[in-house]
């Protein structure tokens, strides 16, 4: 099966910083490193590190070369991402602090001018049996998710950043990850994990939910069971991307046959190597490294 991930492509800017700016104050930053990123670019080098066969559609203008050459490496397939003269790629402002915790603020650039004959041209290339990624930073989302399950595809979306304008689109999604506070914005309220999960599911029938909890680790929960996953206590020196990685993890090991519980641990494992080290797609392990740590803690974890 191919994984078509239609999504962002960001040149992310990281500043360190002592602590978040506040409203009126200006803060000196203690360096400034460029990396590439966006949640959809950060999704496939996943996917792809995690074993699937990915390809990645999506815009970025001229300035935009590396993050091509970042998903080649990657192995992911570029040729459904379109090169155009008059914008910018996207970008993204992210500030760091010293315990790894950041905070973004995007530029969409290329990233929102995707048009629906990109998107007839890409979803040609593509039928039942393969599925859609998606998270929520281009444009014409609701065309894309229509057009793929008219062809049968199965569809994940990672709702971030999380908007009211998604909620018609949930009830089509067949895999929904999102984090707590995502979670919250989407149901309108805060509440214990449990109970979160409890509530998508209830509102979401016919989804599979895995809810993101940080250090606290993930749940997960469909129409069988729910299921808790802890995370690996790690030094964090930069949660950019960590939630990408865990999400690009679990989806390839569920699209390559594995059983949740074990996705869950491939996936959790794999995000507390990334947060150990520093940028967005170049944090993301290789499939041979998760491996590794997993049959380290775990000698039972088999392979994909
Ligand atoms: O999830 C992390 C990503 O969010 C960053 O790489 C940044 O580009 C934003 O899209």
């Amino acid at each position: 099966m191919k994984v078509l991930c239609f999504g962002s492509l960001n040149i992310d800017y990281v500043y360190q910083v002592p602590r978040f700016v506040s409203a009126g104050e200006t803060l000196a930053a203690g360096s400034l490193h460029r990396f590439s990123g966006g949640k959809g670019l950060n999704q496939s080098v996943a996917l792809s590190r995690a074993g699937a066969e990915v390809f990645h559609a999506g815009a970025v203008g001229r300035d935009g070369g590396f993050l091509l050459e970042e998903l080649q490496a990657a192995g992911v397939h570029t040729g459904c991402v379109e090169i155009l003269e008059d914008v910018p790629t996207g970008h993204a402002i992210i500030q760091k602090t010293d315990s790894g915790e950041n905070c973004i603020l995007l530029y969409g650039g290329a990233n929102r001018r995707i048009t629906r004959a990109q998107i007839d041209r890409t979803l040609s290339r593509f039928g039942s049996g393969d599925a859609l990624v998606l998270q929520n930073e281009i444009n014409e989302l609701p065309y894309l998710m229509e057009r793929a399950k008219g062809l049968g595809m199965r569809v994940a979306l990672n709702p971030s950043p999380m908007e009211d304008a998604l909620l018609p689109l949930l009830p089509f999604t067949d895999y929904l990850l999102l984090n707590e506070v995502e979670a919250a914005q989407l149901l309108g309220s805060e509440g214990a994990p449990e109970t979160m999960v409890a509530a998508l599911r209830e509102r979401l029938p016919g989804t599979t939910v895995l809810l993101t909890l940080g250090k606290h680790g993930s749940l997960f929960a469909d129409a069988a069971q729910i299921l808790r996953q802890t995370a690996l206590p790690v030094q964090a020196v930069d949660t950019t991307a960590a939630g990408d990685t865990y999400t690009g993890f679990f989806l390839a090991g569920i699209f390559g046959g594995q059983n949740p519980a074990w996705a869950m641990e491939y996936a959790s494992t794999a995000a507390a190597i990334a947060v150990t080290r520093p940028g967005a797609a170049p944090s993301i392990p290789s499939r041979d490294e998760v491996l590794a740590h997993m049959s380290e803690s775990r000698p039972e974890a088999c392979p994909l």
